[in-house]
């Protein structure tokens, strides 16, 4: 079959910050599949850069008292060490702010102009006179306009009223503590509704979106006339200043995914090839990964930019969730929001990567790491399964080597062969989870194979040494098998096998075929348990005394600390058990799998949110639940839950009720949403 030609993107990093465990699911997840299709034979390449301008930049370098250059070169090479570290392995790290890119920027600009969708407009914003700058939305705190709640952002309130920054009571800019005032300058916008109808039709045909995003697209954006897109920024700002509207300033969303583009070319000019034989090429394959909070940039903005001025659109724009750590967002005072660099003074990078494909799936569910189970699946799957099957053989054919045809298996390796092209399709549609189960269960037929013939006795019976050559040369061809299909996941496994076994692991194919007569190296360690004390240092060492999210009190804070590990028996004293019922009662409650399709504030109600779910196929029920104060909205579209399916309709105050999510906790911000594990189905029964 002909190789593809396949062009994969992450999402750009703010060079404003450390990369955190957050970003990582991202960047293991596309460096993952990179890795896939080049094992597969494809001709693929990994582009990035840093995203490096906008205000938030601006600000950074002037806290750290140097150049805003500086401040980018900084932070790039931090950025760059720790995905090196992570096994993260670009064929080209650039940065927006780079001459190819500001060339670049010139040609979507003429080319947007040529088509007339640009148009000024003036637009009212607020202004700091002490920094001398417009404030972006977030540089504005203040009280909220309708309820009146203080110190609030500049957009919408903790009680979930939206608003624009002009409108806040008693409004401050959080760069310099003086009260804004308001001011008007010209922008430049984009005309995105004249694109309506192309992109109605490329984010709804089904080829290049997750299904619930353009159903979200759908729903959110494209059912009324497309706004018009804000693209300049006047000065001071730091970035590409717009070469026919001198003093006004790309916004940094204009040329982040244009960096896209000049980190190709790039790499184009160190490899001799060209940029329109990538961008500009029926034969290439455009992929993006991103992470669903930049989802509307990624699938209306970029398209609609890409095609006036005429580049290859996106095949694929792969869309996944939020990385939560113990069910709850990343906390600098719980320890949870962990820089890379913490991570890799204690932990081995491939257990994360490994965690993280075995739960990584297809849909934009987040993510949640779970601290024991990070252990236990570490040292239950990678040292327990897998390596062990090295471990315990190689050592006894170091003299012999494999033997020279290969023994009877009773059919494992053939069965595993087997399995590499389901497991190759689990890897093609990021369906990373499904591919380590199958491969675990792979791990779980040869186990028993090793353990029934116990090499370690056998090798001290001397009469038996064929018996034991033989014993091993199937274990470690079921290890090497095992450690291809790893190897997308966990480079540094394969590299170790090909030492051991005297050739280097350079394709899927080779999973077909075993290894006979060669000679077997001397077993050096592969992988350390992981152990919890470890990942508790590890969290201790990112407690950041960070009072945005820190709890209200120190008592508070201990009960938490302690948490991580041993459980409190504060929930079972406050509710005890209730009485014992029998099965027949239990499975009365018929509970279901269910997706929240759209979520919605009531707005007169205090606690309610207004759910619709999906128990798959057309089967629609509306929730009415009280969970307003612990998420917000848009945070649960897409998410599957527990729903109490068969209970009678409820009329409310706010309208019908049609059966219960689960969820546990007292109630207020303290509620949490029950989720199946990935690979889920709506309308599958919970037993
Ligand atoms: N600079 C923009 C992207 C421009 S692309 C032309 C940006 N940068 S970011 O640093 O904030 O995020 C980079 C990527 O990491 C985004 O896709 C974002 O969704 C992802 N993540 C950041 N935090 C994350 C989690 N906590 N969990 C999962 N992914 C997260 O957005």
């Amino acid at each position: 079959m002909h190789p593809r030609k396949i062009l994969v993107t992450s999402a750009l990093p703010y060079a404003n910050g450390p990369i955190h465990i957050g970003h990582l699911v991202e960047y293991i997840q596309t460096d993952i599949w990179v890795r896939f299709q080049k094992l597969r034979g494809n001709r693929c390449i990994y582009m990035c850069a840093d995203d490096t301008h906008g205000t938030a930049i601006m600000i950074s370098s002037k806290k750290a008292g140097v150049s805003e250059e500086q401040w980018i070169e900084r932070v790039r090479e931090e950025h760059i060490a720790d995905f090196t570290a992570f096994d993260i392995e670009f064929d080209n790290y650039g940065s927006t702010h780079s001459e190819e890119n500001r060339k670049l920027c010139g040609v979507f600009w003429s080319a947007l102009r040529e088509a007339h969708l640009v148009k000024g407009k003036d637009v009212e914003q607020l202004y700091d006179p002490q920094a001398e700058t417009f404030l972006a939305d977030r540089f504005v705190r203040g009280t909220c306009p309708f309820c009146h709640l203080e110190n609030q952002h500049g957009d919408n309130c903790d009680n979930g009223h939206t608003y624009t920054p002009a409108d806040l009571i008693d409004p401050v800019s959080t760069l310099s503590g003086a009260t804004p005032e308001v001011r008007t300058a010209p922008h430049l916008f984009v005309e995105l509704e004249q694109l309506h109808g192309f992109l109605d039709e490329w984010t709804q045909c089904g080829k290049h979106l997750q299904r619930e995003v353009a159903n979200y697209l759908k729903g959110h954006f494209l059912h009324e006339p497309l706004r018009d897109w804000d693209i300049s920024r006047p000065a001071p700002y730091f970035g590409f200043e717009i070469p026919d509207s001198p003093g006004n300033y790309w916004y940094v969303w204009f040329d982040a995914p244009i960096g896209y583009i000049a980190s190709t070319q790039q790499w184009c000019e160190r490899s001799g090839e060209k940029l329109d034989d990538w961008w500009r090429s029926d034969e290439t394959e455009i992929h993006h990964f991103i992470g669903k909070d930049i989802t509307y940039f990624h699938t209306l903005f970029w398209p609609g930019m890409l095609k006036t001025a005429g580049y290859n659109l996106p095949t694929k724009v792969h869309i996944h969730g939020f990385l939560t750590v113990g069910g709850e967002k990343m906390s600098k005072s719980k320890g949870t929001f962990v820089k890379a660099a913490t991570y890799l003074e204690h932990l081995e990078p491939s257990y994360l990567r490994y965690y993280y494909a075995s739960k990584l799936g297809s849909r934009l569910d987040d993510l949640d790491m779970n601290l024991q189970e990070f252990v236990a699946k570490v040292n239950s799957d990678l040292v327990g399964k897998v390596i062990n099957l090295a471990s315990r053989s190689a050592k006894f054919v170091a003299e012999s080597g494999l033997s020279a045809e290969y023994p009877d298996d009773g059919g494992l390796f053939t069965q595993g062969a087997a399995a590499g092209d389901e497991i190759a399709g689990a890897y093609e549609n990021c369906d990373y989870n499904r591919a380590m189960r199958r491969i675990m269960e792979l791990a779980d037929r040869a186990n028993p194979f090793v353990e029934e013939r116990q090499p370690w006795n056998l090798r001290k019976d001397p009469q038996r040494a064929g018996e034991l050559q033989d014993v091993c040369t199937v274990a470690l061809n079921l290890f090497r098998q095992l450690a291809i299909y790893l190897s997308p996941v966990l480079p540094r496994l394969a590299a170790q096998t090909g030492e051991l076994l005297g050739k280097p692991i350079e394709s899927w194919d080779e999973s077909k075929t075993p290894l006979v007569g060669t000679p077997v190296a001397k077993f050096k360690h592969m992988m350390q348990r992981v152990e919890a004390k470890n990942v508790q240092a590890m969290i201790d060492a990112s407690k950041e005394n960070d009072m945005s999210d820190a709890p209200a009190n120190e008592a508070t804070n201990e009960a938490t600390d302690a948490a991580t590990f041993e459980d409190s028996d504060q929930p079972l004293k406050d509710e005890p058990l209730t009485e014992e019922i029998t099965f027949d009662e239990f499975i009365k409650v018929d509970l279901r799998i269910a997706r929240i399709v759209s979520a919605e504030r009531v707005e007169e109600a205090r606690k309610l949110l207004r759910l619709t779910l999906s128990l798959g196929g057309d089967e629609r029920r509306q929730v009415l639940a009280g969970i307003k104060s612990a998420y917000e909205p848009e945070a649960l579209v897409g998410r599957l839950v527990v729903m109490a399916a068969n209970l009678a309709p409820r009329k409310m105050k706010f309208g019908v009720s049609e059966g219960m999510i689960l969820a546990s906790g007292p109630g207020g911000s303290d509620v949490f949403l029950l989720s199946p594990d990935d690979g889920a189905q709506p309308g599958q029964r919970v037993h």
